[in-house]
């Protein structure tokens, strides 16, 4: 009997075994197995448990051991996922009171450690099926509905299509929307590779339109594309970005004769291939290069989140505790935590220093960046190693954090109360007791924000600075100030009410908004020094980003509304794929594909696909949102979304 036809007997009689253990442990489980609609709850989970682990040892033959351990690995999973489930997806109702809300506990973390997962937590497609699947067996009893430990569940199972009303992951369906498949093509043929290992993605592969920089691998871009590749199980991408942007950021860095700090990270690299030595080195730009000369504070910030999410999707955290990786870290947070003449908690910023890279009067404290700079934190809270120092980094995030959340929950938020009490403010009030702190000037108040803001519904506003209120709504900080938990849960629901309210406005043809409204005429020429690319409703100005898809995905499944994303992803796959993925589009509506917008732009791309697998499987959301710390202070209360 040659090698083959032994393996395939030795298959054949554990396939068998397995199949025995199966019925064995059915009729263990519950009597009524062989009446699926007469199943208890805790049999069916059994149940769906035994199909799955069944179907897996026999798809591999894999040993009846090996059958043992998979069903307690997923029993442990499903647990696990159930969990993740009701915490991090809540219905609006199932909020804390306003009263048991403000700050967080952040030194809490001091003690807590970033909860590891379990590498059994990242299923395999065909696993994912098959408990889902099994999960579909039988209706789910009536009864149910209205039981709270049934809530979050029945949340997520608005997110799915009718096709996925079983549960199966549409991405997973055999007949999946063509958009998928393409879209995976498009962004695997972006992969960059240097000296035969991928490091990244480039930003667009449009070759019908001039470069510029658009043939390199931008930090910011990146992150969906790692997001992407880490929900589908392929981190090693991840691993060597991270790897090789810390190299970089050890670089010597200069602009003319002015040397940069050493934390900063890079906006962008390429890789250069000199083909007389045939040998490859990377060409990394800190801003020297940049439109503008800006350098880019969200790369850091970027980075430290992507080492939180490589972290947690894999369970691996030996990257992470690195000691280059922990002296990255550090290096970045020494940047935005130095001291100087700042008299606010927030990060003073040139203008264009974010995804907006381009003049849009964006400078000062921008929204993105404070947002950005509450959820890296918060993520290097986690990462940090318990060392001397390590722990001397923690205390100043700590106390950082508290200042942070505090003042941009207080200055930076606009309800229709806030937006009240702006007008009615009173200027030139001197001292401590001054109401109106920044001295701004209600005649200021630009007139369109009076018929945004609804009844319902609030958003953190652009920047805030001494006499400037920067009232336009940016997408970015809004949804991240949403994921970081840097939003109360009121403020997140109000964020969300504010999208459903105005989703013309926000959403129209093609999600989302860069920002809303689009500046015009004198403005435009004074804000924007009469940028060509820039111009009303078109770019950064007003422009539509598919991109922000997946943010705008993460934080609808976040406050337990996935019929938000879900619908924005149902107008997003009618014009994607057939636009060839444009970088943004133009017009007060999203209508037109962009003036200048790259085609095949990868983060256009990745930004849809991660959106559409968090709403497949809403599990992956842990990798890009932070919980909630229980552990909270009771607080001010100061206006509408805080009392809904
Ligand atoms: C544009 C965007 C910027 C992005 C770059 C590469 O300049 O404004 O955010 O990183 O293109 O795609």
């Amino acid at each position: 009997m040659d090698i083959h036809s032994k393996k395939k007997d030795a298959s054949i009689f554990l396939r068998f075994t397995c199949f025995f253990f199966f019925l064995f442990r059915c009729s263990i489980c519950d009597s009524s197995t062989l009446f699926p609609s007469l199943l208890s709850s805790h049999a069916k989970k059994n149940l769906s448990l035994s199909l799955s682990s069944l179907w897996y040892c026999w798809k591999f033959g894999s040993s009846a051991t090996s059958y043992l351990s998979l069903g307690s690995k997923m029993a442990s999973y499903q647990m696990e996922w159930s969990q993740s489930r009701n915490l991090s997806v809540r219905s609006p109702d199932a909020l804390c009171s306003v009263a048991e809300i403000d700050e967080f506990d952040f030194s809490k973390a001091l003690v807590e450690r970033p909860r590891s997962l379990n590498i059994e937590r990242q299923r395999s497609a065909d696993e994912r099926s098959m408990s889902e699947l099994s999960v579909g067996f039988s209706p789910r009893p009536s009864s149910t509905k209205n039981d709270n430990s049934s809530r979050a569940g029945d949340t997520f199972d608005s997110a799915f299509s009718p096709l996925q009303k079983s549960g199966i992951p549409r991405s997973l369906i055999l007949d999946p929307h063509p958009i998928i498949n393409e879209g995976w093509e498009a962004l695997r043929r972006s992969l960059v590779y240097f000296r035969g290992q991928p490091v990244g993605t480039i930003a667009a592969l449009d070759n019908s339109d001039e470069k510029l920089n658009y043939d390199q691998v931008f930090v910011r871009d990146f992150v969906p594309s790692a997001l992407a590749f880490l929900m589908h199980r392929e981190p090693d991408i991840v691993k060597n970005f991270i790897l090789k942007t810390l190299r970089l950021q050890s670089w010597e860095k200069k602009i003319d004769r002015f040397q940069l700090a050493e934390g900063v990270m890079p906006a962008s690299f390429k890789v250069f291939h000199d083909p007389v030595r045939n040998h490859e080195t990377l060409i990394a730009d800190f801003g020297e290069s940049a439109i503008g000369r800006v350098a880019p504070v969200d790369s850091g910030f970027w980075w430290i989140i992507l080492l939180r999410a490589y972290t947690k999707a894999t369970g691996d955290s030996s990257l992470a505790e690195r000691p280059e990786c922990q002296k990255g870290m550090r290096l970045i947070l020494s940047l935005c935590l130095s001291e100087g003449f700042d008299t606010f908690p927030t990060l003073l910023c040139a203008d264009g220093c974010c995804m907006i890279d381009r003049r849009m009067g964006v400078y000062g404290y921008p929204i993105e960046i404070q947002a950005l700079f509450f959820m890296a934190l918060r993520c290097a809270l986690q990462l940090l190693k318990q060392d001397p120092e390590g722990k001397e980094f923690m205390e100043r995030i700590v106390k950082r954090l508290h200042a942070l959340s505090y003042h941009l929950r207080s200055y930076f938020w606009l309800d229709l109360k806030q937006l009240n009490d702006v007008y009615r403010f009173k200027t030139e009030e001197y001292s401590h007791t001054a109401v109106n702190k920044f001295n701004v000037i209600p005649d200021s108040l630009p007139d369109w924000v009076f018929d945004f803001m609804p009844h319902h519904g609030g958003y953190f506003i652009g920047n805030v600075s001494p006499a400037r209120m920067d009232f336009r709504w940016f997408c970015l900080g809004n949804c991240i100030a949403i994921l970081s938990c840097l939003a109360t849960p009121e403020q997140s629901v109000a964020i969300m009410d504010l999208i459903e309210s105005r989703w013309q406005e926000l959403v129209g043809e093609m999600p989302v908004k860069v920002c809303y409204p689009a500046i015009e005429s004198h403005e435009w020429r004074i804000i924007t020094g009469c940028d060509p690319k820039n111009t009303r409703w078109s770019y950064h100005n007003g422009g539509s980003w598919p991109v922000l898809l997946w943010l705008l995905a993460a934080a609808s499944i976040k406050t337990g509304r996935p019929q938000i994303a879900r619908h924005a992803l149902e107008i997003a796959e009618t014009r994607l794929l057939k636009d060839n993925w444009p970088e943004y589009y133009d017009g007060t509506q999203g209508r037109y594909i962009g003036k200048q917008a790259r085609k095949f732009q990868t983060w256009s791309i990745a930004g849809y696909l991660v959106a559409r697998m968090m709403l497949d499987d809403p599990s992956h959301l842990g990798i890009v949102a932070l919980e909630e710390d229980k552990h909270l202070k009771p607080l001010l209360k100061r206006s509408n979304s805080w009392n809904l």
